[in-house]
């Protein structure tokens, strides 16, 4: 089966994780956490990457470069890029994804009467002018282009229909459909896409045009509403891991994935989506961006497949299909596999995680043996969460501008509790610095701010643990924003310990802030109690 030719039976993904999932409030991603992604992504079997929003900054048009050269390979997915139907983001969108087998340029204009008055001031037949303009020169630059008619959900039928056609005339070869508020209801929606479908003269069955739903989550209903645009003949879905998106989000990859699969029967449709690889993006999503997955959260929740209820755990004990819909090895949930223990070795330990699907340089296996080797010392088994944990620690790090060497805390019921904690700069200098706090995270990141002087508001704070038992992995996911709320930051850390978990997440956050804004704002001397300070 070719990938992204416009087969009935079969519903192209378009992951827009990258571009409207970065679009989250503190989403933010480097370029080489972006790479990351795009390359599990494309494990994980999307037909379309859309890699970002290149006209957006010199960074962002750099980042989709690299995801087209090294991820859009002839038999890897499409490379999409955003443009608004200007000359100027379309150029840079098709130098962003030019490079790739498969580019895609993706453009879009508000066409609701609420966006043409309040946001581009044109009328209908202006926008039209638009229209034909910039998807014919996005045409002559690109042979897969993608047209959105934003706020497609409170656009006018009729006009949607035009706007549709002209696009169509123009040379678009996807036409995606937007309920860019989430405001659309199914039974509306579905309507919506089988006229579109009908009545849009070239976008027929028949015409190649590819129909493609976008849906947000407003009102909790974007999966229904994308859903029920396949069931009126889409066969393009926009979707995200974990359904990160602006606001509420955007539709839930793994929802819509498990969806198609559980009940094929009734939607009768394949899709190239690799359903065991769903868990280990959404971790990787969710400790790149540092935004937890809630736990009753569909398909990738941490109790997602938990039973709690006496009849349930019963029923699952007799048959898992008596409360069991699909399986959790279907989505790549792994049982906690017994695997290594402190007297495996580093080749042992390099096997494991080839087959768990991580290929690393010399370099970078010391740096995870070392890891691995203390953490078996203090936990009999070794499990492939654990290595999964150790290794999105290890891959979610980012660039370290301070860095954890050593720490002490001495919490409890007498006394303050207090924390030392010793980071190392990309300079080479070794800091110390010393705090109390009211529990001993807080010590630590008095301590840890008394190093790295940047001021900061701690949004988000997040704990559990990797595998049952009292001698699990803790993971932290924290968040942090700048004084002004505007910008926010997230990391993540995973140890034995989660007052060193919580450090290394913190950290992390505090790394990428400093990539983000810099080291301007200091914070004066003296607000945190100050033991040593060795250079
Ligand atoms: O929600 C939306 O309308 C979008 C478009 C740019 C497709 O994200
Ligand atoms: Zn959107």
């Amino acid at each position: 089966m070719t990938k992204n030719a416009a087969d009935p039976n079969v519903v192209l993904f378009f992951d827009t994780t990258l571009r409207d999932g970065e679009q989250s409030p503190g989403a933010t991603m480097s370029s080489a956490e972006k790479l990351e992604i795009a390359r599990q992504l494309a494990r994980l079997g999307v037909d379309i990457i859309e890699a970002g929003f290149p006209a957006a900054s010199p960074d962002d048009l750099a980042a989709v470069q690299r995801i087209a050269r090294e991820v859009g390979t002839p038999d890897g997915p499409t490379i999409a890029g955003l443009a608004r139907a200007v000359e100027r983001d379309i150029r840079i969108c098709w130098e962003g994804v030019r490079d790739a087998a498969k580019p895609r340029v993706h453009t879009f204009l508000g066409t609701s009467d609420i966006h043409l008055k309040y946001q581009t001031g044109l009328t209908h037949a202006q926008a039209l002018e638009v229209i034909r303009n910039m998807v014919t020169l996005a045409r002559s630059l690109c042979e897969d282009i993608e047209f959105s008619p934003m706020d497609a959900g409170r656009t006018d039928p009729q006009f949607l229909i035009d706007v549709c056609a002209l696009a169509i005339e123009c040379g678009a070869t996807t036409l995606n459909i937007p309920d860019t508020v989430g405001y659309v209801t199914p039974t509306e929606w579905y309507e919506t896409i089988s006229t579109l479908i009908a009545e849009t003269p070239g976008g027929g069955v028949g015409s190649g045009v590819v129909w493609s739903v976008h849906c947000h989550n407003d009102l909790g209903l974007a999966t229904a509403n994308t859903l029920a645009g396949v069931k009126a003949g889409a066969r393009q879905v926009e979707v995200t891991i974990n359904g990160i998106g602006e606001r509420a989000g955007n539709t839930s990859l793994e929802e819509v994935a498990m969806a198609l699969q559980t009940r094929a029967p009734f939607y009768g449709l394949q899709t190239h989506i690799n359903t065991r690889e769903i868990v280990k993006t959404s971790r990787l999503v969710s400790n790149y961006t540092g935004m937890h997955v809630q736990a009753n959260k569909a398909v990738v929740g941490a109790n997602a497949f938990a039973h709690e209820a006496g009849i349930h755990q019963d029923g699952m004990l007799k048959n898992a299909s008596t409360y069991e819909i699909m399986t959790p090895e279907s989505v790549g949930w792994t049982q906690s596999r017994l695997v290594l223990g402190k007297h495996s070795g580093r080749h042992a330990l390099k096997v494991r995680l080839e087959e768990l699907g991580y290929d690393l340089d010399k370099e970078q296996l010391q740096q995870v043996f070392e890891r691995f080797k203390v953490l078996a010392d203090a936990k009999k088994n070794v499990t492939d969460a654990d290595l999964e944990a150790l290794m999105t620690d290890e891959l979610a790090r980012p660039q370290e501008y301070f860095k954890l060497e050593d720490m002490q805390v001495v919490a409890g019921t007498m006394g303050m509790p207090t924390a030392t904690v010793k980071l190392s700069t990309a300079e080479g200098e070794t800091i110390i610095q010393a705090a109390v706090g009211v529990g001993p995270v807080d010590a630590c990141f008095k301590a840890v701010d008394s190093v790295v002087r940047l001021d900061n508001t701690l949004i988000e704070y997040n704990v559990h643990s990797v595998t049952e038992g009292i001698d699990a992995l803790g993971e932290v996911t924290v968040r942090i924003s700048t004084p002004d709320g505007k910008r926010s930051f997230g990391g993540y850390g995973a140890d034995k310990d989660v007052i060193v978990s919580s450090v290394m997440a913190y950290l992390a956050a505090l790394n990428r802030m400093i990539a983000g804004i810099g080291l301007g704002e200091k914070k004066p001397e003296g607000d945190a109690a100050t033991v040593a300070i060795q250079r």
